[in-house]
């Protein structure tokens, strides 16, 4: 594996790959997991807010040894007019060995691959609504620490599916380790057609005997113009409170890539409750980059 820019790209085998290599560097002291990476040197470069995945990936770098650089958007060159792809060039001129990124356009990593030298590992932390490849396997690495066999697995996945590259990639990477009972549900006008097949006719049928209720956050700022919804009865209609979590099975996991708007999607009571594994989720997301970081740049 050269890059990681997509989920599809990575086989079940790939999958599993890299859940063992987490449990591998899970069970070595920081002193063994520093001497990993420790003359590799990393950019992060993101051009939309981030808090959980530009950290976890700064301080999983740091914690394989590697050196790490944030090239803060709003203070470089970029906004003296530079485009997109010379400061992609720039940045490759300088031999990082992995360039992590974040944009707000589909396929913007597809776009600039191909400008860089072939020792420049290109990561993927979210591009538009397209893709979040780590997100999926920070996901599907929890999941499997708690309930291995997905095939077995009924799988909800609530909201602002449209406008999610959370809940693409994690149905791809789903799909892939075998789970086919993956229903979706939100407002119509916020289920994307490619994951229509996939939607429940209500909140109860989506959450009901689930094994994995993952919750996502209203993407308002990826809304277009003619797009509007009521947050006033978004709670009621869409949200994950105690009564609604009664369906699912009794050890389904609550799952939310974060950040939570708490009485929005999910209720505090749900959100701080024994079954979520909100923080186990954030946890995960230092460990399995330290995975994907190890096995590109290795
Ligand atoms: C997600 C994202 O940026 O796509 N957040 C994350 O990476 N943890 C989901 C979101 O912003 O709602």
């Amino acid at each position: 594996m050269k890059h990681l820019l997509d989920i599809k790209d990575l086989s079940k085998t790939d999958l599993q790959q890299l859940f063992k290599q987490a449990d591998s560097i899970k069970t070595q002291s920081k002193s063994d997991r520093r001497n990993r990476l420790s003359d590799r040197q990393v950019v992060c470069l993101f051009y939309e807010n981030s808090t959980r995945t530009i950290l976890s990936f700064q301080l999983a770098a740091d914690g394989l040894g590697a050196s790490v650089f944030n090239l803060p958007v709003k203070h470089s060159s970029i906004k003296k007019g530079e485009s997109f792809e010379d400061t992609i060039q720039t940045i490759a001129a300088m031999a990082p060995d992995a360039l992590i990124m974040r944009h707000p356009d589909n396929n913007a990593h597809q776009h600039i691959v191909d400008l860089l030298p072939n020792d420049v590992h290109l990561i993927n932390a979210g591009d538009g609504q397209n893709q979040h490849p780590t997100q999926a396997l920070l996901d599907l690495y929890t999941i499997r620490n708690h309930k291995p066999n997905f095939d077995a697995l009924k799988v909800a996945i609530i909201g602002d599916i449209k406008h999610s590259r959370v809940a693409n990639s994690l149905i791809d990477g789903l799909s892939t380790l075998g789970t086919t009972n993956i229903q979706v549900f939100g407002p119509d006008h916020l289920i994307s057609e490619k994951h229509s097949n996939r939607k429940a006719p209500d909140m109860h049928t989506a959450v009901d005997q689930a094994d994995v209720v993952v919750m996502l956050r209203i993407q308002k700022e990826r809304f277009e113009q003619h797009e509007s919804l009521n947050i006033d009865v978004w709670f009621s209609q869409y949200g994950l409170d105690q009564d609604k979590l009664s369906r699912a099975k009794k050890d389904a996991l609550i799952m939310h890539p974060g950040p939570i708007n708490r009485g929005i999607e999910i209720s505090s009571e749900v959100a701080d409750g024994p079954q979520s594994v909100i923080l186990e989720q954030v946890k995960n997301g230092v460990l399995i980059r330290q995975a994907v970081l190890s096995l590109l740049l290795s």
